[in-house]
């Protein structure tokens, strides 16, 4: 397992161009699958969790070709055979489970392992499967195995999320646009990985209505065809350097080849910090402030605070003059990285689904462990501005996340040295 070792207190200065989305990738080569042609993405990051799908994608028989110089991806669809996805291979990435909506939209059956738990807590699947039951699919356990069933068309109805869930909306969106005679989610995902995977099912030929909305209409179409898209970029990457730009009193940043529209009340809450945030069209420009404001928040479903940022904007407070508070209302449990910026030297603690933060409170470097790709980050924020030099141990979690992490930071004054595991 490789490691970083991080020498801190070095501010961060120039521009940084943002990789495509890792979230917003995944529906999307998993909807490959529902086409009758070739499917281009283009803008797709080489991350660990890209390989990882790849290969579940090559496991049921598709061709995947993915030309990491022009970072493009190819799925040629056609010969998928074997409609199940293995214990082995979604227990490495939740993101697997979409392959349920995609089998069973196209070919009537699929059997997929339940993923099990994560780093934070359970994570349930249980939307997914009761919407697929409410559309109409049959849907079955057996030995950790999901199997779900479905005839050449289902009547549909509608499901009500409750709470609102990504997974869970991808997975019905996938089910439903080949079978379903008429769907409605309600309370369905508005995060912009939600959205691009309708826009991209509609340029396939799928019907969809509510596009954007928290309703998502759906009537079955024949078929659909392979068309080439373009993935946006990655917003939690994005809000992540935006962080980072922030962290240092000299650190100064440009961040190119965002989608500002996608951020929410994100950068009025920085700004609110003292950072001074321009936006650009796709650009974004970062000035840190001299002493950071504490910015208290909570995470919410989009357009809200993502939970995908909560441990970075934690790590920032602990540089923040007073007291804060960040709340997590989409994961109760997702704090795994306190105890371990604690031993940096943070003030802070954690009471239910809540962390207090008390700053400034100077970071002295230490060796530290990742548990997910948001902590594992966050440590690696903390180490940037941290004393002396630090480790952070388990970096895989940021390869599955983070597209040449090192290699984007270090040019712009981090020291970040990888220590390969022989
Ligand atoms: N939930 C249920 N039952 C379900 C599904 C979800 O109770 O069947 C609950 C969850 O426990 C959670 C809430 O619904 O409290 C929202 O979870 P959601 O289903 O939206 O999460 P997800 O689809 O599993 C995606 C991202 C996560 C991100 C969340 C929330 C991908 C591959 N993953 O997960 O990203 O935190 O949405 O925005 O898109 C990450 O990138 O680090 C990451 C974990």
């Amino acid at each position: 397992m490789d490691k970083f070792v991080i020498e801190g207190g070095t501010p961060l200065k120039g521009t940084l161009n943002i990789s495509g989305s890792k979230n917003a990738a995944l529906p999307v080569i998993a909807g490959a699958l529902l086409a009758d042609s070739t499917v281009t993405i283009h803008n797709i990051p080489r991350l660990q969790d890209i390989y990882t799908f790849n290969n579940v994608l090559r496991v049921v028989g598709a061709k995947v070709d993915f030309n990491e110089s022009a970072n493009s991806i190819e799925i040629d669809p056609t010969h998928v055979s074997y409609l199940e996805a293995p214990y082995d291979l979604v227990r490495k990435m939740r993101a697997s489970f979409y392959m349920l909506g995609a089998l069973v939209g196209k070919h009537g059956y699929a059997k997929v392992s339940l993923p099990g738990g994560c780093a934070w807590g359970p994570r349930p699947v249980d939307l997914h499967l009761k919407g697929m039951e409410a559309m109409g699919i049959d849907i079955s356990l057996d030995k950790g195995y999901v199997i779900a069933k479905a005839g050449k068309s289902v009547k549909g109805g509608s499901y009500t999320l409750n709470p609102s869930s990504v997974g869970a909306t991808v997975n019905l969106l996938l089910a439903a646009v080949l079978r379903a005679e008429d769907f409605t989610i309600n309370n369905a995902a508005k995060e912009p990985d939600v959205v691009q995977l309708c826009n991209f099912l509609v340029e396939m030929g799928a019907d969809i209505t509510g596009l954007g909305t928290d309703t998502l209409r759906i009537r079955k179409v024949g078929s659909l065809k392979g068309v080439r898209i373009h993935n946006d970029p990655d917003r939690i990457e994005l809000g992540t350097y935006m962080i980072a730009g922030a962290m240092h009193p000299d650190s100064e940043l440009k961040l190119t080849g965002c989608n500002p529209n996608q951020l929410g009340n994100f950068p009025e809450l920085l700004r609110q910090t003292g950072t001074q945030v321009d936006i650009n069209g796709t650009e974004i420009h970062i000035k840190a402030p001299q002493v950071i404001k504490p910015v208290s928040i909570e995470t919410a479903i989009y357009p809200g605070f993502p939970t995908d940022l909560q441990a970075q904007w934690a790590t920032m407070l602990t540089q923040a003059e007073g007291e804060s508070k960040v709340t997590d209302t989409v994961y109760f449990d997702r704090f795994s990285y306190v105890p371990e910026l604690t031993r940096l030297g943070a003030n802070m603690h954690v009471d239910q689904n809540t962390v207090n933060i008390s700053g400034k409170t100077p970071l002295v470097g230490a060796s530290v462990m990742s548990t997910d790709l948001r902590a594992s980050v966050s440590l690696v924020l903390a180490a940037m501005v941290a004393e002396n030099s630090s480790e952070v141990l388990r970096v895989y979690h940021l390869d599955r996340g983070y597209e040449s992490l090192e290699n984007k930071l270090n040019p712009l004054g981090a020291k970040i040295t990888r220590v390969e595991d022989k």
